[in-house]
């Protein structure tokens, strides 16, 4: 009853931001994400008759209460569905990247943590079930379950809520540079953003737009059409920012790096550079550009003052299991 998988984040072009239903995870709307591969989470579990509780190493610390009591309301779903409903689990999680560099953890976590779960639990989920019960576990985990560039549609029960591949891995060379400005853990995670954003008086406007930008994201990708592209990826990152610093209480996640990043990207691009940026709930900022011309921009971002550490990505695969 034990098995290991590999998971990468991702990085939403089209953000979710919002649930109809919190328990469930359902969202408000869908959105559409690259994986990253020079990122990931390996995680193995066992369930085993000799524990007592659940048990949690990430990066081979002993994970905080929190994190244990999330990751056992998780593993709860699972046992629901096994004949042994009291088997407890050690799960073991390791990342390749540093948990404080402020990226994302959660979708590469809960992608790998699913699929592990459900193989060690002898459950045989095709992708779209996978992708379901990930996203229990954090909404955009369901993204990292498919291969390359994914879509998750928002659906509205909990059987058609998954995530789907819309172009494989290699489609399109996208590179996405991630610069960390800040390591600091974030003061509000997107679990507690996403109950604020109903409070926000231009979520309405952005969810209600959203299917159209999707559209108009699914088709620049399929088409390679950087431009298009670029538009949209800012348009839905600056959306997403607008209703969190319009929330109450309100969430303001930039940092003055982030800015001065965003107006230098906005700079690059009048002087001909093909590159965008897109931020998620923290001030690190992803600079999204073709592979050719990656290591131009790349060079740039070093120089903007506050770029602590610069973190490179192509696309990256679906989850595995061993
Ligand atoms: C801003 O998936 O981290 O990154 O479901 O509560 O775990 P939970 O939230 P999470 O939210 C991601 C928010 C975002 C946008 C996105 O990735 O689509």
């Amino acid at each position: 009853m034990q098995a290991t998988a590999i998971a990468h984040p991702n990085i939403a072009f089209i953000k979710y931001w919002g649930n109809r239903d919190e328990a469930l995870r359902i969202p408000l709307n869908s959105s559409l994400s690259m994986n990253l591969d020079a990122l990931s989470t390996t995680t193995s579990v066992e369930f085993r008759a000799d524990l007592q509780q659940d048990d949690l190493v990430i990066d081979g610390l002993n994970a905080s209460p929190d994190a244990v009591q999330r990751v056992s309301a998780f593993l709860d779903i699972i046992r629901a569905s096994m004949q042994e409903k009291d088997l407890k689990a050690i799960v073991i999680s390791q990342n390749n990247f540093p948990m404080g560099a402020g990226i994302a953890s959660s979708a590469s976590a809960f992608a790998a943590l699913a699929a592990a779960a459900s193989k060690a639990a002898g459950l045989d989920l095709d992708e779209a079930a996978l992708s379901c019960l990930a996203r229990r576990g954090s909404g955009s985990a369901s993204r990292s379950i498919p291969d390359g560039f994914v879509e998750w549609q928002a659906g509205n029960s909990d059987e058609n809520s998954y995530a789907f591949s819309i172009a494989p891995a290699d489609h399109w060379q996208l590179v996405d540079l991630i610069a960390v400005v800040s390591r600091a853990h974030k003061p509000v995670g997107s679990s507690t953003g996403h109950l604020l954003a109903a409070t926000s008086p231009i979520q309405n406007a952005r969810v209600s737009d959203c299917q159209r930008r999707l559209e108009i994201c699914r088709r620049a990708i399929l088409k390679k059409d950087f431009s298009t592209f670029a538009e949209i990826v800012e348009l839905d990152s600056n959306l997403l920012h607008a209703v969190m610093m319009t929330s109450s209480p309100n969430l303001l996640y930039w940092e003055p790096p982030t800015i001065a990043i965003m107006k230098k990207v906005l700079e690059w691009r009048l002087q001909g550079l093909r590159v965008c940026y897109t931020i998620d709930a923290g001030p690190n900022v992803h600079l999204l550009c073709q592979v050719e011309d990656a290591p131009s921009i790349e060079k740039l971002l070093q120089a903007v003052n506050g770029v602590e550490t610069i973190y490179r990505s192509n696309p990256g695969r679906g989850v595995q299991v061993f």
